[in-house]
């Protein structure tokens, strides 16, 4: 499925862009499911934000019961200062999260491709299990950062195994807030493990090295249907859309089943089926 080079790139650059991942049919068909979902969320009784800034809570059991649903959050900046929504409701959703793969129809069928199981295999793993997976909007004029992270934060395994698929569902512009990486970062530290006790959870800082500058940092802008996949360790970031475009993305996080996960991470499989690309 990868070239040799790409295997190189994604060896020494943490990171490998594989365009025309996805057809132009599914992403269609993504964004109308996604679209179908939050028309159908009743929304009354679950006003939760959905913010990188403040990882460290107590009891916050609408996002910790996502794991193995499939749940709206809206923007950090969706609602005025009287509570109202600042434009229209489908222009407010940060994510949808985090068991579209197992529990959505549509998802459940468009995360598990061959194509994308060789990629992982291509990549040194033995036995991919899709762990999570999250629709994300990044909305017009209110699409929020993500702060500079490394996804085996919340993906820890031993060895490190957490590979994330990032499919642009829509065009990545710098104007719309494309992701931002930092090529070669995945030879660092990781940094941080965001932690689980009950229904607590908190940010342990493993390592103080900074994050990258933006100097440091390439944006990927990205047609609709590339794939970009990235290690675990490969610090990643994306600025908030102050465009007039979403800029939609649709991402799988995998770890290796030869590798053990950590009791300690927020997002465990109890009730559901842990499975690969082609189970
Ligand atoms: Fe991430």
């Amino acid at each position: 499925m990868l070239t040799p080079t790409q295997q190189q790139t994604f060896q020494q650059q943490g990171y490998v862009v594989i365009e025309d991942m996805l057809p132009n049919a599914q992403l269609v068909e993504m964004q109308a499911r996604a679209a179908e979902i939050i028309a159908a969320w009743d929304d009354e009784a679950n006003r939760h934000i959905f913010s990188t800034h403040d990882n460290n809570r107590s009891g916050d059991d609408y996002f910790l019961d996502s794991a193995e649903q499939i749940r709206c959050f809206y923007e950090e900046e969706a609602f005025d200062a009287s509570g109202k929504l600042v434009q229209p409701r489908a222009q407010c959703i940060n994510k949808i999260g985090h068991a579209l793969h197992e529990l959505d129809p549509v998802f459940a069928r468009l995360s598990r491709q061959p194509a994308f199981g060789a990629v992982a295999t291509a990549l040194g793993m033995q036995q991919p299990q899709i762990r999570q997976s999250m629709y994300i909007f990044k909305q017009p004029r209110i699409g929020g950062e993500i702060n500079w992270h490394q996804d085996a934060t919340f993906f820890y395994t031993t060895p490190s195994s957490v590979l994330t698929y990032w499919f642009a569902l829509e065009e990545a512009t710098l104007e719309n807030g494309c992701l931002w990486v930092e090529p070669g970062g995945q030879r660092g530290p990781l940094r941080e493990r965001f932690l689980r006790d009950g229904d607590s959870t908190t940010m342990a800082v493993l390592d103080n090295t900074p994050w990258p500058t933006q100097n440091q940092g390439v944006p990927l802008e990205v047609s609709a249907g590339t794939l970009v996949c990235f290690h675990g360790h490969l610090p990643h970031y994306s600025a908030p859309n102050r465009s007039a475009k979403s800029r939609q993305a649709y991402t799988l996080h995998v770890t290796d089943a030869a590798c053990a996960y950590a009791a300690e991470n927020w997002l465990q499989s109890v009730h559901l089926p842990l499975r690969g690309f082609t189970d």
